[in-house]
């Protein structure tokens, strides 16, 4: 049994989450945590919500609310679209929460100690009209390479070239489009990322199993040289800069760490507020003199994450000079695509958490973005992909397997799991695929490749089919009862087997298959990673058992239905 820790990056504040950032983080997180338990590995699986920033103020200005009442209010939106979706978090904490105020300020102190912090002064553009200094991409202004009136300030999208907001001609606030803005001088603390470079070069020379994706990311940037960068920002909603007498910092009374610092120092803080309710031991998680040692820690995120993930967040770890758990293995993954092109909050494209519950099964967006996992290119979600998988998979291949056996067994055998019989060539040959296909399902989640994960257990429910295509129970009936029996109870006997595969997956499925046919509860675990007795998996039922089919377990999604969501939520019908 291994202890393994698990974070799915934060997902951000200003809104609910659309269905590529839950196939880009949450969710396979989540597939992995269940995969993980029940594989009996002690798993701790923690998210939260990402609270700070810029996008945080201005999001709560457009509702009209105070920041910390807004933040307050789409926290519980988002735990409760989490809920929707089956998300199993131990934890969903809030990087508002004290304690990452507190720890936050605790790393703070220590880089400071440790040398590698720095107030340096810098330029910034300062708009009357919002009453704020304006990040780099709220201002907008005149390319002063290409001339391209609506250039942002951190990079022109017309010829691309990276800008720095002051050098922009004309410049006016994105946020209000006043042009009364100037450029003031402003003082921040500096973190040297560019004195960890060689401590973190040789951390991720030393990582394993992370995927290309992720360590070609953590090159690019430690080949082109680690910038210092800024970690405070000039605003009021976030956490306070304060001295080492926990007073604020002379200068910085206006200025809150940025939120970039603060959110991954929440996975921390996430697992103490975890602790302080469960009475969990934090520590023996995350510091490795606690005993986080030995401790897989597993991290799942977009790949616009990786960078803070690989660099800035260890940089904080490592030049603690404290002995924090670093993240072990990195699964990024690329962008579910919307119709060529990208899903956007912003812009409201796309469909997002809430839309997605009200038209479909919390399990049909689970199988359908995970068989579809962003995993080595960008994948675009089609409705026509998302029908044909629902119908072909679930409803055909699962469904109708489950359904056949199960209401076989309660007509012509009483709805109790008969005895009889002597395994013959049919039994032979599912054990020998099911020798083969079940150790590499477990290969492919332990080494999260959630796509062949997926093409595996459908194979594996695929199987099913054409072990009563070769048992035939119902042609053996007349003249051969035994003869049938043993086909009805290897195929009830593999429902359990299909029904404990899917609950990683489907798991609302997973739970009326296996409460159809009567598996207790503490039996729904299962160390599927030993198969030195499949003949006996297939027989481990205790005849008797009572069986009944389970209610309808999926609805096919019709034309009609696709042509709906296509007018309703745009996209190509
Ligand atoms: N909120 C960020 C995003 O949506 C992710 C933050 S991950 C964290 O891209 F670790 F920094 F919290
Ligand atoms: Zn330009």
């Amino acid at each position: 049994m291994a202890r393994i820790l698990i974070t799915s990056a934060l997902p951000y504040i200003n809104g609910v989450k659309h269905m590529g950032n839950l196939a880009g983080s949450m969710l396979p997180a989540d597939v992995y945590a269940r995969a993980m338990r029940l594989l009996g590995h002690d798993v701790l699986y923690i998210c939260a919500t990402d609270e700070h920033g810029t996008p945080a103020e201005l999001a709560a200005q457009e509702a009209g609310m105070e920041v910390a009442e807004y933040c307050e209010k789409m926290h519980a939106a988002q735990k409760e679209a989490g809920d929707h979706y089956k998300l199993s978090y131990d934890y969903f904490g809030r990087s508002s929460a004290a304690s990452n105020h507190e720890l936050t300020q605790h790393f703070a102190q220590v880089l400071e100690e440790n040398g590698l912090l720095e107030e340096r002064t810098s330029q910034q553009v300062y708009s009357n009209a919002d009453g704020r200094f304006l990040p780099d991409r709220y201002v907008e202004g005149t390319c002063p390479n290409c001339e391209f009136e609506k250039a942002r300030g951190d990079q022109c999208d017309n010829c691309g070239k990276l800008l720095d907001p002051v050098d922009l001609i004309n410049p006016y606030s994105s946020v209000s489009g006043s042009h009364d803005v100037e450029v003031r001088e402003t003082n921040h603390l500096y973190l040297k990322q560019s004195e960890m470079s060689d401590k973190l070069r040789a951390w991720v020379d030393a990582s394993e199993g992370w995927p290309v994706l992720a360590s070609s990311i953590a090159y690019k940037w430690l080949d082109e040289g680690l910038r210092d960068r800024a970690i405070t920002r000039d605003l009021k909603w976030g956490i306070p800069v304060t001295d080492s007498d926990g007073k604020p910092r002379a200068g910085f009374e206006n200025k809150v760490f940025y939120v970039w610092f603060d959110a991954p120092v929440e996975y921390i803080a996430a697992t103490k507020d975890w602790a302080a309710e469960t009475g969990g031991d934090w520590e023996s998680w995350w510091r490795t003199d606690k005993g986080a040692d030995d401790v897989e820690y597993v991290q799942f995120m977009g790949k616009d994450n990786v960078a803070f993930h690989t660099l800035s967040f260890p940089t904080t770890i490592l030049g603690s000079g404290e002995p924090w758990k670093l993240v072990d293995r990195l699964k990024a993954f690329n962008w579910v695509t919307w119709y060529g092109g990208k899903f956007s909050t912003s812009q409201k494209r796309g469909v997002f958490m809430d839309q997605g519950i009200d038209i479909a099964p919390s399990d049909y967006w689970r199988w359908h973005l995970m068989t579809n996992a962003p995993e080595s290119a960008d994948a675009a979600f089609t409705w026509e992909e998302f029908q044909s998988g629902v119908n072909s998979d679930l409803a055909n291949v699962l469904g109708n397997f489950v359904n056949r056996i199960t209401s076989y067994c309660s007509k012509k055998f009483d709805g109790t799991l008969p005895a009889g019989g002597e395994p013959g060539e049919a039994e032979a040959w599912i054990v020998k695929e099911l020798e083969t296909r079940i150790p590499a399902l477990v290969n492919y989640y332990e080494t999260r490749e959630f796509r062949k994960a997926m093409a595996e257990t459908r194979a594996i429910w695929a199987s099913g089919n054409e072990y009563l295509t070769q048992a035939a129970p119902w042609t053996h009936y007349k003249t051969d009862v035994d003869q049938a029996a043993i086909g009805v109870r290897t195929g009830i006997n593999l429902v359990a087997l299909f029904g404990i595969i899917a609950q990683p997956i489907i798991p609302d499925a997973a739970a009326k298959i296996l409460g159809a046919i009567n598996i207790p509860e503490e039996n729904r675990t299962w160390n599927f990673g030993d198969v030195s007795d499949i003949a006996g998996l297939i027989d481990a039922l205790p005849p008797g058992l009572p069986v009944a089919a389970p209610e309808l377990l999926f609805t096919k999604i019709e034309d009609e239905d696709v042509a709906d969501w296509g007018e309703k939520f745009g996209g190509a019908a």
